[in-house]
């Protein structure tokens, strides 16, 4: 059987992305949306892949000739070792966030750097260039944002986590990415260090889901000079973005800049430049 437009055949297409949690996913919304605009046989599904069937999951995605797939929380980290090949960027930054099959051979590559960068020019004019950071997380997305900072030219990055060890790790590899002074952030010392920087990110998973009204910082040291991007998305605004903009603070969450990584994907998957406003409308129709 040929390929019949608007219809699921022998031919199409699968991509999809994994995560545990997912279900929470607006990607498959944008991508099908997207798919559909341009006519291309394909379909994209959301795969809530617990940890340790992460490896069996990869295994299966390549057995099964999947096309592409997005990866989240928790294994842009993990997928590293169970893929056929990286490009640059992904090696660099430690984490993938996309996987493109290139005839049969799984490539990991890494569209969060550039869709932080571009989501932060949305609401920092001139970007990160020059700026102060304060960075909540050390995963795979805290990697992503740390070396766009690095990359752009960001003058000082604080960073904090729950597990110290991983943050000190990302630190000891960002000072290797660039001018940018990297340091290390302990609790006690977080009020202190939001008096000086001018941007705060929020690049853990609290905030997803049922964590919708925990914070990875205390709320009450943003105050209405800065910029909070909390980097999670959902129906609710998160606690972090309800008190910035409480406070009078520019707040954005991660709808943008998961429109923009997308769009990224999208292009690797298919060759075809991304109907951004087609995936724009696409998301904003759930609300926020
Ligand atoms: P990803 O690769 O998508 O970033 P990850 O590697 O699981 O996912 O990273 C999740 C981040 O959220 C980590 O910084 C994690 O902190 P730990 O390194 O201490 O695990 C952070 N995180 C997750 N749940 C948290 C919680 N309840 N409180 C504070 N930080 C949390």
């Amino acid at each position: 059987m040929r390929t019949i437009p608007g219809k699921i055949t022998a031919h199409t297409g699968l991509l999809g992305v994994i995560g545990y949690p997912v279900e929470h996913s607006l990607s498959p919304l944008m991508h099908n949306a997207a798919l559909q605009a341009q006519g291309l046989d394909m379909v994209y599904l959301a795969f809530s892949v617990q940890p340790f069937h992460l490896g069996a999951a990869i295994a299966g995605a390549r057995a099964l000739g999947v096309r592409g797939l997005n990866v989240t929380v928790p294994h842009k980290e993990a997928i590293l070792g169970l893929l056929d090949g990286l490009d640059d960027l992904a090696a660099r930054v430690g984490a993938v966030n996309t996987v493109v099959n290139e005839d049969g051979r799984l490539v990991g590559h890494n569209t969060d750097v550039v869709g932080f960068l571009e989501a932060l020019e949305t609401s920092v004019r001139g970007g990160a260039s020059g700026r102060r950071f304060l960075v909540a997380g050390a995963g795979g997305a805290a990697r992503a944002v740390v070396a766009g900072l690095c990359r752009e030219g960001a003058s000082q990055v604080w960073l904090y986590n729950r597990t110290e060890e991983r943050s000190q790790a990302l630190c000891r590899v960002a000072r290797g990415w660039g001018p940018t002074e990297c340091r290390v952030a302990s609790a006690p010392m977080l009020r202190e260090i939001a008096t000086c920087v001018d941007v705060i990110v929020n690049a853990t998973s609290v905030g997803m889901g049922e964590t919708v009204k925990s914070t990875p910082i205390p709320v009450d040291i943003v105050d209405s000079r800065h910029v909070v991007f909390d980097l999670v998305y959902g129906p609710r605004p998160t606690a972090l973005i309800a008190h910035a903009r409480a406070q009078g603070a520019v707040a954005m969450d991660g709808k943008e800049m998961l429109l923009r990584q997308a769009a990224s994907s999208y292009e690797l998957w298919t060759g075809r430049e991304a109907p951004v406003e087609v995936m724009r409308i696409a998301i904003e129709s759930v609300g926020s």
